[in-house]
């Protein structure tokens, strides 16, 4: 069987003769080992004092933190990048989110017996990896509970998720769960140092700043920003501003004139603002995630302003992930935040 993974959407072949210069910074950087994994000790220590008898696990955390990384260089350490071609399905559950998936593929896979190499290397399991199991429907998460439980002697699950209110508890008490948390500042910036000193790339404090600031703890999007930027950054350094352009960040000045159209309380001023900034091809998601920061820095809002704007952003956000439309949705928190200002 050939192994492959997907980030993302994209798919590449796991390959030792894939020229390392041509991936990715996120692949090409990916920790190997357990011991390159940074920030998550206790689910570091429990992980290697298990790897005799692996339970089920459930990873799950905020984005970028190390859960994909984590099992894939567990699995490594276990079975060697060559027998975990055969004995590491990994599935990105996103894309294979039904029923079917689960009834066969994964079925299928957890109940084949483990053809003995000749030096019979490696644990007497398998592991089957359901990255962003959060995206499985209802019903293939209850198909996976059966499969889990039966072929539980050949096959160990390890789920992977942001949000693990997503997954039925019927699954969460089959697993042990690990809690991934946010990597932190100095994680961040030795990382994004450590890769910029293996590329020759030159910068300013203020870009790791900027890079650790933009992302929010999600070290994967600081990779990608820091990895974009590069290239438009050959001999000189890379600049704040090359991130924020690339990473699609929006100035300042005009997540201000956002919040002054508010504080205008005219409605045209607020909806011609709006469009203005739709219009420049700015995020809806970015956008109000900047205003939201700049608001509870923002003196003019009360503790019950800002009640009323969070609340309001929670519906607004959920509508976005819907497929809302992004121009009445910045409108409609604009006006929210023009109604909660003194
Ligand atoms: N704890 C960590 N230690 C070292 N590198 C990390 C860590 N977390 C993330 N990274 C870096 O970020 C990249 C993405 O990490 P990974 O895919 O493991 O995140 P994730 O938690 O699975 O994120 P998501 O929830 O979005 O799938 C890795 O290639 C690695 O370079
Ligand atoms: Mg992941």
């Amino acid at each position: 069987m050939s192994s492959f993974f997907q980030n993302k959407g994209i798919t590449y072949t796991r390959s030792a003769k894939v020229s390392t210069s041509s991936l990715p910074w996120i692949e090409k950087y990916r920790p190997r080992s357990l011991d390159n994994i940074s920030a998550q000790e206790e689910t570091l220590i429990t992980l290697r004092s298990s790897k005799d008898n692996l339970p089920h696990m459930l990873f799950y955390g905020p984005p970028g933190t190390g859960k994909t990384s984590t099992i894939l260089a567990l699995s490594r350490e276990l079975f060697g990048p060559e027998l975990m071609k055969t004995r590491v399905l990994e599935l990105n559950a996103s894309h294979e989110r039904g029923i079917d998936v689960i009834r066969e593929r994964v079925k299928n896979y957890a109940r084949s017996f483990i053809i003995n190499d000749i030096n019979k290397k490696g644990p007497g399991f398998k592991i089957i990896i359901l990255d962003e199991a959060d995206s499985l429907t209802k019903d293939a998460q209850e198909a996976l509970r059966r499969t889990m439980e039966k072929y539980s002697e050949l096959t160990r699950f390890c789920l992977i998720c942001n949000q693990v209110s997503c997954i039925i508890p019927a699954l969460k008490s089959r697993c042990t769960l690990f809690r991934f948390k946010n990597i932190g500042t100095e994680n961040m910036r030795n990382r994004l140092a450590y890769i910029c000193e293996q590329e020759g790339i030159s910068y300013y404090q203020e870009t790791l700043d900027e890079l650790i600031k933009g992302s929010q703890g999600d070290l994967r999007k600081a990779i990608t920003w820091l990895n974009n930027a590069s290239k438009l950054h050959i001999n000189d350094k890379v600049t704040v501003e090359t991130i924020k352009e690339t990473a699609g960040i929006v100035p300042d000045d005009v997540i201000n004139g956002l919040i002054e159209s508010a504080a205008s309380k005219s409605y045209d001023k607020i909806q011609e603002t709006v469009s203005d900034v739709i219009a420049s091809g700015y995020f809806a998601k970015q956008i109000i995630e900047q205003v939201f920061f700049q608001v509870l820095k923002d003196l003019r809002f009360n503790e019950k302003h800002k009640f009323n704007i969070g609340e309001r952003l929670g519906i607004i956000d959920k509508r976005l992930a819907d497929g809302a439309c992004e121009l009445f949705q910045v409108l409609s928190l604009m006006c929210t935040i023009s109604e909660n200002m003194d």
